[in-house]
């Protein structure tokens, strides 16, 4: 293999294409960012980069508040849309028919047809060259409950995530692994299995094979 070295450029892929909401319930706007992401697991820290230019910048610098909402499949034409149009010139969620819900913790409104959305309250801001960035703490997760299963937990599988890579989306493909899968023990791997049989065949479903992951938690 022969790897040829191009310049420094913003090529890690794929990243979410999210839906920047902010404002209020009454007058929301949004926007799409993909320069957004994790820094911190407690206190949970994630951070969002908008330009000057951008009418949400000048929205968050004011409330100190936006939502980060988990963009899916059926959602690409919106994330697109909200992307190439700004909210000084048109109601973006009137055009894409997208529904402003009342937060729990903060008074940005969160996207109602996103399958997560996380509640964010700014922290800091720093300016570096293109880009502000917006560093929060995430103050509530708001998860669409089809998605919560019998034991409480997310089964995200159905809910068809947007990638985006290099100028392009993507659908999420299917599931291949589980945190920890490549140093489960046999015998966990053996009872998994069966358990997933068991449940395969109460669901009418074929098992799958080849599938070996293990119970541990993500603790990144
Ligand atoms: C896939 C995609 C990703 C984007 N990512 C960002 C981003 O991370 N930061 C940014 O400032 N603009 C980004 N944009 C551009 C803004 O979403 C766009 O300029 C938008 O019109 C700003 O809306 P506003 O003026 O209503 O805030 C992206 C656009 C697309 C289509």
């Amino acid at each position: 293999m022969t790897k040829i070295t191009w310049k420094a450029g913003t090529m890690l892929s794929p990243v979410p294409p999210a839906l920047i909401s902010c404002g209020t319930v009454e007058n929301p706007n949004v926007m799409t960012a993909a320069w957004t992401g994790i820094i911190c697991t407690e206190p949970t820290l994630v951070y969002v980069s908008v330009r000057p230019s951008r009418f949400s910048n000048e929205i968050i610098r004011k409330s100190g508040e936006f939502v980060i909402n988990v963009p899916t499949v059926k959602l690409a034409k919106a994330v697109d849309w909200c992307g190439v149009k700004s909210g000084r010139n048109v109601d973006k969620f009137k055009q894409m028919g997208l529904t402003a819900v009342k937060c729990e913790k903060i008074s940005a409104p969160q996207i109602e047809e996103a399958p997560i959305s996380l509640e964010c309250r700014v922290k800091n801001i720093t300016s570096f060259g293109t880009h502000d960035m917006f560093l929060a703490e995430v103050l509530a997760v708001n998860v669409d409950d089809k998605y919560i299963g019998e034991k409480n937990e997310l089964n995200l599988d159905k809910a068809q995530l947007l990638a985006y890579a290099h100028g392009f989306y993507y659908a999420l493909g299917k599931k291949i692994g589980k945190f920890g899968w490549s140093v489960e023990k046999k015998s966990t791997a053996k009872k998994r299995i069966a358990r997933q049989k068991q449940e395969n065949t109460q669901n009418n479903k074929k098992p799958q094979k080849g599938k070996k992951y293990g119970k541990q938690k993500n603790k990144n």
